[in-house]
């Protein structure tokens, strides 16, 4: 009796569903309660069965496993589903070019300081007294090169930089080489202002002013260039989801929970054009992030090929001293030139001797590129340059492919088996283009293409200036920091002269470092090598402290 009354209850339930279509589709909200509380929502707010719903805002009216409180509150989780990927995206792609941007940094800075030790322990050998009486002035040299480096040349101005330190490294020497004769502050004043003239040092000074302002340029606005990467990543991630994109989303997750459907996934294409939508500003970066990444792999062959920073910077002790054995070559006639200039020097009263100029027997090593340094960075510029390059070029297109790179895996179905916003069934409609433009007739997404997210077209603008300070780095200006403090003057790369050409095209004109080595030091092993040079380190130790105790 009891299994009858049963059964009856049974049936007439069953009755009652097939009554309506709609009914069918909602038989119980089981696996909806299951799907809907592992989100970590209460499962009471899910009925047992369909409930007839009429105010729902987003999902189909009719009988339905949701409510408008269910409605509201996977809102707010398609809010964070839609979020999740683009943040995970963003956030690999910012550390990438964080990292990126440390080891550059690093590793110029390593390569810095390793000059600065490598020209200590050589001068120390070479002109030991005389040199440490003096290091200061080399110190205070590397200090302002890292200064240059760190902070442009609006804190410290390259060409003035080293005028200033020819100039003092010259008053220096002369005093060394006429040690017979006092000068006054005035005399040695008048010593410095016939500098450029004299020419003491040869051709050095000019030479490496170009290659350190060419050099430090390429390699500062390279690393500003890493940096902005993660900046701008980070600006642009904060742009949340206008309520149109929250609500078009929330319809693609989550309607189907209302009809019983939890495992059924949204069409590719209509995923497609609801993230395009959703992300049509994101998507006009394109264009500008694109000229900047290509503007970075241009100025990247600037690290790599000749007059890079590491083959400048390296060999600075060898081209210093190349600078002060053409002085002591030719002490007598700077002098000479000096005491015409300047009027005949005071004897000085203590001592009276007579000086001859000494040069040196020999030259210093030459400059070997192979034997490139391995930093504490774990590498050379070589590897560091061949690894950014290809996450460079990775990067490109990463605002335009963020629909694509989202709408896959278990996020959408392939196919005719797939929720089409309103049925389970083809999608119908065509995939638009990327971006505002492309965007206007979004069947999904309000997209109001009058007013473009202005965070977004800032990042854009910023983008833009930094590939045009990046072209004028390939080309051997600076313009960072005038763009950046207003002021319209000339930089340290000096492109005011009438040698502007000859200096731009210093990239191609003049043959590499690899092409000046002497054959014979190159064919030797590093090794063999250390041999002539500690020869020549003491032979030219020897002729200097001939000259110290001669000038004493
Ligand atoms: C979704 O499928 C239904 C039923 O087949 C169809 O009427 C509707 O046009 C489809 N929608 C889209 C956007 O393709
Ligand atoms: C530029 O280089 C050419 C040869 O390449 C030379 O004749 C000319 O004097 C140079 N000009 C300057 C200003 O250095």
């Amino acid at each position: 009796m009891k299994a009858i009354v049963a059964l009856a209850v049974c049936v007439s339930a069953v009755i009652l569903v097939s009554a309506s279509p709609s009914e069918q589709k909602s038989k119980n909200c089981n696996e909806v309660r299951t799907a809907y509380s592992s989100k970590g929502f209460n499962s009471n707010d899910v009925p047992n069965k369909g409930v007839y719903e009429t105010d729902l805002k987003v999902c189909p009216q009719g009988f339905s496993c949701c409510t408008l409180e269910m409605e509201e509150k996977l809102s707010q989780q398609s809010r964070s589903d839609l979020k999740a990927p683009i943040s995970q995206l963003s956030s690999n792609l910012q550390t990438t070019f964080t990292q990126r941007h440390q080891h550059f940094n690093q590793f110029f800075k390593e390569l810095l300081d390793n000059a600065e030790k490598s020209l200590h322990d050589m001068f120390v050998l070479t002109y030991g007294v005389m040199y440490m009486k003096n290091a200061e002035l080399f110190k205070q040299f590397f200090r302002d090169l890292r200064l240059y480096y760190a902070s442009g040349s609006s804190a410290v101005h390259i060409d003035h930089m080293l005028s200033e330190f020819w100039a003092e490294l010259l008053e220096r020497m002369f005093r060394l080489v006429n040690a017979q004769y006092e000068f006054s502050d005035a005399y040695m004043e008048c010593v410095s202002r016939h500098t450029e003239e004299l020419m003491p040092f040869g051709d050095v000074p000019r030479k490496l002013r170009l290659q350190l302002s060419r050099a430090f340029i390429a390699a500062r606005t390279f690393t500003l260039g890493l940096a902005l990467i993660p900046e701008v990543v980070s600006k642009v991630s904060t742009v949340s989801a206008s309520p149109s994109c929250v609500r078009a989303a929330m319809k693609m997750l989550y309607c189907p929970y209302c009809t019983g459907q939890v495992a059924l996934k949204p069409c590719k294409n209509y995923c497609l054009n609801v993230m395009r939508g959703c992300l049509a500003n994101q998507a006009d970066l394109d264009t500008e992030w694109n000229n900047f990444l290509d503007a970075m792999l241009s100025l990247v062959e600037r690290l790599e090929g000749p007059f890079n920073f590491e083959s400048v910077i390296d060999p600075i002790d060898v081209k210093i001293s190349e600078a002060i054995m053409n002085m002591q070559e030719n002490s007598m006639q700077i002098s000479q030139k000096v005491f015409q200039g300047c009027g005949q020097p005071r004897k000085e009263l203590r001592s009276r001797r007579s000086t001859k100029d000494s040069g040196f027997p020999g030259r210093f090593r030459p400059y070997n590129p192979d034997a490139r340094p391995t930093t504490a960075a774990g590498t050379n510029m070589d590897r560091l340059v061949a690894d950014v390059k290809k996450k460079l070029k990775h990067a490109k297109k990463f605002w335009s492919t963020l629909p694509e790179t989202v709408c896959v895996g278990d996020r959408v179905t392939q196919g005719d088996e797939c929720w089409n916003g309103t049925a389970k069934s083809r999608y119908e409609s065509v995939v638009l283009g990327n971006g505002l433009a492309n965007q206007v007739s979004n069947p999904h997404v309000e997209v109001d293409i009058t007013k473009p997210d202005k965070v977004i077209r800032r990042q854009i603008a910023v983008l833009k200036d930094m590939t045009v300070w990046l072209k004028a780095a390939h080309s051997g200006n600076d313009i960072t920091y005038e763009a950046e403090d207003g002021s319209g003057e000339g930089s340290g790369s000096g492109c005011d002269s009438s040698s502007c050409d000859n200096d731009t095209d210093m990239y191609f004109s003049t043959p590499t470092p690899k092409s000046r080595i002497n054959p014979n030091v190159r064919a030797s092993s590093s090794g063999v090598r250390l041999a002539p040079y500690s020869l020549v380190l003491t032979l030219a130790g020897a002729a200097l402290t001939l000259l110290i105790s001669h000038t004493r």
